[in-house]
């Protein structure tokens, strides 16, 4: 039985998912603890009524990252994860911290990596004209939103959209790849080499999304 730690800061949905399809599907994994860097974070209760720990390491408490990064590891440790999945985790992690996770940690970023990185990644795909955005599944390493892709999604950018709109349909999809890929991981089906995801079973590594057709006025 694989113990899946899941980082949030806020919502949570990935998070529901991800704990949603573990247990409907019966993974041989379970998630053991919740934990955000907020306080507020809604997705507390959510961990909390379906009985799993959760917990709070308030960033604010802590001067210095790399202090705010040992007591996060330290509250992730408790639990001995195989896995930690970062799932709307705003924090930026040092190189220390994601060195002790090296291989087991995963995050989900709301483009098609490397493109937009950071930040308001709707609203700058929008600004830029692209015509597909996606959200992306990746091992993270030092670098900010980069790392060996695990997973992507591809959904069409429609005339009329607004960065809520282009979130909501980016969202649904990361609903859809973030559980697919944690259960790849949990299964021992993500082979990792050069940089490079390999899913064992070859089994596709993309989700592309229903195009509705495009709206013309
Ligand atoms: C998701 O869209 C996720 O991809 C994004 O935050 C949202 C969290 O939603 N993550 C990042 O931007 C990380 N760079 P959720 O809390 O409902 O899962």
């Amino acid at each position: 039985m694989k113990r899946i730690v899941i980082l949030i800061s806020g919502r949570g949905s990935n998070m529901e998912a991800i704990v949603q399809r573990c247990a409907a599907e019966g993974w041989p994994a379970a998630v053991v603890a919740v934990i955000s860097n907020r306080p507020d974070a809604a997705g507390l209760a959510f961990a909390s009524a379906h009985g799993i720990a959760a917990a709070v390491v308030d960033h604010r408490a802590w001067r210095e990252r790399a202090a705010f990064d040992q007591a996060l590891a330290q509250a992730i440790d408790a639990h001995e994860p195989d896995l930690v999945v970062l799932a709307g985790f705003m924090r930026i992690l040092g190189a220390d911290f994601v060195r002790r996770y090296e291989g087991r940690l995963l995050n989900i970023h709301p483009s098609l990596l490397p493109a937009f990185p950071g930040l308001h990644t709707h609203r700058r795909a929008l600004q830029a004209g692209c015509k597909l955005a996606g959200a992306t599944v990746h091992f993270v390493t030092p670098e900010l939103d980069h790392g060996p892709i695990v997973m992507q999604s591809v959904v069409p950018v429609q005339s009329g959209d607004d960065e809520h709109a282009l979130a909501a349909r980016v969202l649904a999809t990361e609903h859809v790849i973030y559980p697919q890929s944690v259960r790849w991981f949990v299964e021992g089906l993500l082979v990792l080499g050069d940089g490079l995801v390999r899913q064992r079973e070859g089994r596709p590594q993309l989700l592309v999304a229903d195009a509705a057709p495009p709206v013309h006025r």
